[in-house]
């Protein structure tokens, strides 16, 4: 099933002084279950087209259908109720809140949107993560491998049909950075999501069922003809 899709997407930032071309023209669709990487050179756009995918902001032309929605179709209000049901965010520093308990902070969009928790989702996501073990614990008693899982686990925990990651590993050794993306592989693959990660980590990128590389706004490669060294971000 066809679960995202971006047709003609652009984004220009217009001002008196100069005129950014973020996204000029970017097309191409997921599948549920796929495990994609955006790679690409700082200031390249990739930022800017996950939160287009996300709904967080609005495209200047084209548009965005997640499970055949039209994001700009909607209204505001409408499109944060969508967005909270259907898109998981997951950002390289994890935003936690510290005060809150590991279990605390997993449910605490369900607890926002005054949805139930699935008890049984919670089971399986936080065994599959391997942070069972740590739901009482405070995450500033985490590692920081461990507080990315459980920002994970709270992405899912709403069952996105998208899970959306922006440079998610990041923060994490490159031991770590393996095994957080072995997760997110295994989540698409398990609850059936689209799952799309902005990384420049090679390593991660090589474990994506299809790489895009995007440069000045614009889709340059797929897999094929990738050379990710040659855009390996500082
Ligand atoms: N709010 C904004 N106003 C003006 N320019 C912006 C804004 N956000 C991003 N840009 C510009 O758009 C381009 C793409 O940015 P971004 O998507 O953050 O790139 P990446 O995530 O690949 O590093 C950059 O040139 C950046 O400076
Ligand atoms: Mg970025």
């Amino acid at each position: 099933m066809e679960m995202v899709k971006a047709v003609g997407l652009k984004k220009y930032y217009v001002t008196d002084t100069y005129e950014v071309h973020a996204l000029d023209g970017v097309t191409f669709s997921a599948e549920d279950g796929e495990f994609l990487a955006i790679v690409g050179t700082s200031g390249s756009g990739k930022t800017t087209l996950l939160n287009m995918l996300g709904g967080l902001d609005v495209p200047t032309e084209g548009g965005v259908w997640i499970r055949g929605n039209s994001l700009k179709d909607m209204e505001a209000e409408e499109r944060t109720v969508f967005r909270r049901r259907n898109i998981g965010f997951v950002f390289q520093q994890y935003n936690l809140v510290p005060v809150l308990r590991v279990y605390e902070n997993i449910v605490l969009p369900l607890r926002l949107d005054g949805a139930g928790i699935d008890g049984g989702l919670l089971d399986e996501v936080t065994s599959l993560l391997g942070i069972r073990e740590q739901l009482d614990r405070l995450p500033n008693t985490l590692s920081g491998g461990q507080q990315q899982r459980v920002a994970i686990a709270r992405s899912l925990l709403t069952k996105p049909a998208i899970l959306l990651a922006d440079e998610p590993t990041g923060s994490l050794d490159s031991v770590t950075s393996m095994e957080v993306a072995g997760l997110l592989r295994s989540c698409a693959e398990r609850f059936h999501q689209t799952v799309i990660v902005v990384t420049h980590q090679e390593e991660v990128a090589q474990m994506a069922d299809r790489v895009i590389r995007i440069e000045d706004g614009r889709i340059c490669g797929h897999r094929e003809d990738l050379d990710i060294d040659s855009g390996r971000e500082g």
